[in-house]
């Protein structure tokens, strides 16, 4: 497996791969990877021909205070895990070579990114799309692989290309969790002993605001029993637990059908997300 660190590299390999009417599947990363990212790549590798997994730090998406420069990196790493299920490249840019110029042009997230990860994140889906973009525009994959971890990311990263015709067919893996609940997350390794021993209440709180909503309907008390789970179990605090339509991220009424119960939760200094989706009929 081969690590191409410039774009020049990258067209090389796409061109020769459209020459030969390969499939691409494309899995986005920022790298330090989990089983969660293994999975999206060992779905990319059981449907293309090819497969490109990225690895990039992407600090357009990182707030002036957020973790780009502690956010964990160990491309050696990376690379035997990703032999291990089949990809077939890494790319790994510089930030010079995926930023060389400012030409002030942006693209910025819709309504979606207003709400949950966005109101304390501003600008942060702006850059993901950014980043997206420009992997779309590189690779041209005919798949791209995402978690639903980010559930909002996928959804947002989906209108985009609804809306801008991006030739691409976005697949969404479910969330890959540690056996007693929590989700896989690079920062997970941020987490002291206590701390990672308190992080499952959140995957808890979520599946009993599940339950209180499929029972009595009630997005208030579904919402106030997570809240005093995770309370009563971590000593966290919660940034916000909502429960909205998916994947339009608006409030639930008699309409709505998908639904997605979303948490953060700071737990000392670690940020952690979670969520769950579920049909309401
Ligand atoms: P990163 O956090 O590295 O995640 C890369 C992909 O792995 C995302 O699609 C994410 O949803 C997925 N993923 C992470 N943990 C997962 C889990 N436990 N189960 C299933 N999937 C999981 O998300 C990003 O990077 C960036 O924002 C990116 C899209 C690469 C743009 O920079």
């Amino acid at each position: 497996m081969n690590v191409l660190t410039t774009i020049t590299e990258l067209c090389e390999v796409v061109k020769t791969a459209k020459y030969n009417r390969q499939s691409i599947g494309l899995v986005p990363t920022m790298g330090y990877l989990h089983e969660g990212h293994l999975t999206l790549a060992a779905n990319a590798r059981s449907e293309n021909e090819l497969v490109i997994m990225s690895i990039f730090v992407n600090p357009t998406q990182f707030g002036p205070n957020e973790d780009f420069e502690s956010y964990p990196r160990d491309l050696p790493r990376d690379t035997e895990l990703a032999k291990s299920v089949g990809v077939d490249y890494i790319f790994a840019p510089s930030v010079e070579e995926m930023y060389p110029h400012d030409g002030g042009i942006t693209i910025r997230a819709g309504r979606q990114a207003h709400i949950l990860c966005g109101a304390t994140r501003p600008g942060h889906f702006d850059g993901v799309l950014q980043v997206v973009a420009k992997l779309f525009n590189l690779v041209q994959p005919d798949r791209a692989y995402f978690g639903q971890k980010d559930a909002q990311q996928v959804a947002i990263i989906q209108t985009m290309v609804r809306d801008y015709n991006f030739p691409v067919t976005i697949r969404v893996v479910p969330v890959i969790r540690e056996e007693d609940g929590l989700a896989k997350s690079s920062r997970n390794i941020y987490l002291s002993a206590e701390e990672r021993s308190q992080a499952p209440a959140i995957q808890q709180g979520l599946q009993l605001a599940k339950r209180e909503l499929l029972e009595s309907g009630s997005v208030e008390s579904a919402i106030s029993l997570a809240k005093k789970i995770i309370h009563d179990n971590t000593d966290g605090h919660v940034d916000y637990l909502m429960i909205l339509t998916y994947p339009d991220l608006q409030e639930v009424d008699d309409q709505t059908d998908q639904i997605v119960v979303a948490a953060a939760v700071h737990i000392g200094e670690t940020r952690l997300i979670d969520n769950l989706i579920f049909s309401l009929k």
